[in-house]
């Protein structure tokens, strides 16, 4: 096995003067030809750009056969094929031609003309990053585009009008481009010099000059900053390799995630909030929800954990061997032993993939913990909901079930509630039902009749205890039995936005 070497060829330049005109010219290129998201993806038949992967070569190229412009962007820029200089300078024009060749996004090769980097519209953005290419070892310094973690995190990202946003381990500057149409001012920070270049080239192609960019180790390039909003999709994988650094910060076990949680807390300016889609261990011995919880004692930080998946120690190391087969010319199923020794060694049983959520209060010193399952999946940006939840959170952790019950509440406009009724001898009876959420955090949830009843019944004006009490009756049984175990419920639909005390929102 030889570690793998740095990428051999650069970041196309974005420097200023000659180089700033190439990107305008390959701006209006890109948004005249209409390479778009939507389009490209619809040209590609796939439901996201990301997915590009999952469609055969030849299909591909059969899909982008037309010659025209917008054919031949997707086959030079997400697609990567060759082209003889001839054909690029015929159909892209000679102007543009020359100035791509002259920033180094375009090079000529033993079959051609080649592009240096992927260019993918996603999210409204056109987003270079470095080309994963299937079976060649990656470069130790590869900038990684868009994953599912990247899009995840985004659609997690609470989107409100802040003064200063980090964006951590920024990689290809996606986070950090998304965050500057909302915040006053935004700091990006890698390690990579190679991805803060991957960064401002794209800075450059979506016209957003005004973004920081600052090379350096997690927090030592914002040292004694304070930060509205934090976020980050930080190298997480738990693996005994430390060769390419898109994924691992040569620290063991879960240590990145630690690390940035811990960090982060302390960088929170009041009101603020830290996001991290990351990876954590459960090891022998702890409950991983304590554990985390040590992560944040000590500071002045809520914390809530959405755990989106649990994986056993032997699948994780083979998802992940799999997923990272180009990193290691070492045979898959020695490397996945590798990796699970090592996992034996530091007593590591499983790890769970989710979002670590820190808020610091404006105006309190108690502050909560929360950990829950994330929903199985997001329908549209979840940030509003991200917010919303704090404040639920913030709510449930101080009032008491006494209060709650005197609470008016309202169900909220996106549940959707489907039972299954079937005839008894007293008429009809609930035999299944389930709520379901249709937007953000979209939950579903199965439900019994009480729990139905309770979001039938929470229309705003009347006070959940008598709410409760007609259940209590209509089952024959005391109020004082009945509104302990409705009460929990009743948390739990807060908690997961079935139910709102209100509409305003105050994080
Ligand atoms: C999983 S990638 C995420 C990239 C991008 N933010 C995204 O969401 O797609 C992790 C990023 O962290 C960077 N990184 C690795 N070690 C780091 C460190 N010690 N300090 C800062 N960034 C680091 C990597 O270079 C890489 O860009």
């Amino acid at each position: 096995m030889h570690p793998p070497s740095p990428h051999p060829v650069p970041v196309p330049s974005v420097g200023p003067g000659a180089a700033s005109t190439t990107i305008e010219l390959l701006r209006e290129a890109m948004a005249d030809a209409d390479f778009t998201h939507d389009v490209v993806s619809s040209r590609l038949d796939v439901p996201s750009i990301v997915a590009i992967g999952t469609k055969s070569l030849e299909e591909l190229m059969a899909r982008t056969a037309s010659g025209t412009r917008l054919d031949t962007l997707i086959r030079l820029l997400c697609m990567n094929a060759p082209y003889t200089a001839g054909t690029l300078d015929a159909i892209l024009g000679t102007g543009l031609c020359a100035a791509i060749r002259a920033m180094g996004l375009v090079r000529d090769g033993p079959s051609g003309e080649r592009s240096t980097v992927c260019i993918n519209p996603v999210r409204g953005l056109w987003i270079a990053s470095d080309i994963p290419r299937a079976g060649e070892t990656r470069a130790s310094d590869f900038v990684m585009g868009i994953g599912s973690s990247t899009l995840t995190l985004e659609s997690l990202t609470a989107r409100r009008s802040v003064g200063r946003v980090l964006d951590l381990g920024t990689g290809c500057g996606f986070h950090a481009l998304l965050a500057s149409s909302h915040a006053e001012r935004v700091i990006g920070t890698d390690i990579n010099e190679r991805a803060i270049a991957m960064a401002r080239l794209n800075a450059a192609l979506n016209a957003k000059p005004d973004i920081e960019w600052r090379i350096g180790s997690f927090f030592e390039p914002v040292s004694g900053q304070l930060f509205d909003l934090i976020v980050s999709n930080p190298p997480f994988v738990i693996s005994p390799e430390q060769d390419h650094v898109y994924r691992s910060a040569g620290m063991s076990g879960d240590g990145v995630t630690e690390h940035v949680v811990r960090g982060a807390a302390g960088l929170l300016a009041r009101g603020g909030v830290a996001q991290f889609l990351c990876n954590w261990a459960h090891m022998r011995g702890f409950d991983w929800r304590d554990r985390l919880a040590t992560w944040v004692e000590g500071s002045e930080c809520d914390m809530l954990v959405l755990r989106s998946e649990t994986l056993d120690a032997r699948d994780y190391a083979e998802y992940w061997v799999g997923h990272t087969r180009e990193e290691s010319s070492e045979p898959l199923a020695a490397r996945a032993a590798r990796w699970r020794a090592s996992y034996e060694e530091q007593g590591i049983e499983a790890a769970s993939i989710g979002m670590i959520l820190l808020h610091r209060p404006i105006d309190r010193d108690q502050t909560w913990t929360s950990f829950d399952d994330a929903p199985r999946k997001m329908l549209g940006g979840a940030g509003h909901d991200v917010l919303r939840r704090i404040d639920a959170e913030t709510w449930l952790a101080s009032v008491r079930n006494e209060e709650l019950l005197d609470a008016h509440l309202r169900v909220a406009s996106a549940v959707r509630l489907d039972h299954t009724l079937r005839p008894d001898e007293r008429g009809w009876a609930m035999e299944q039902a389930s709520a379901r959420l249709l937007r953000g955090l979209a939950y579903e949830t199965t439900i019994d009749e009480a729990g139905a009843r309770i979001l039938m019944r929470s229309d705003g004006s009347t006070a959940l205890r008598s709410i409760v009490a007609e259940i209590a009756s209509g089952l024959g049984r005391p109020l004082s039995e009945v509104a302990p175990v409705a009460v929990g419920i009743v948390r739990a639909m807060i908690r997961r936005g079935y139910l709102d005390r209100s509409s305003d929102h105050k994080v």
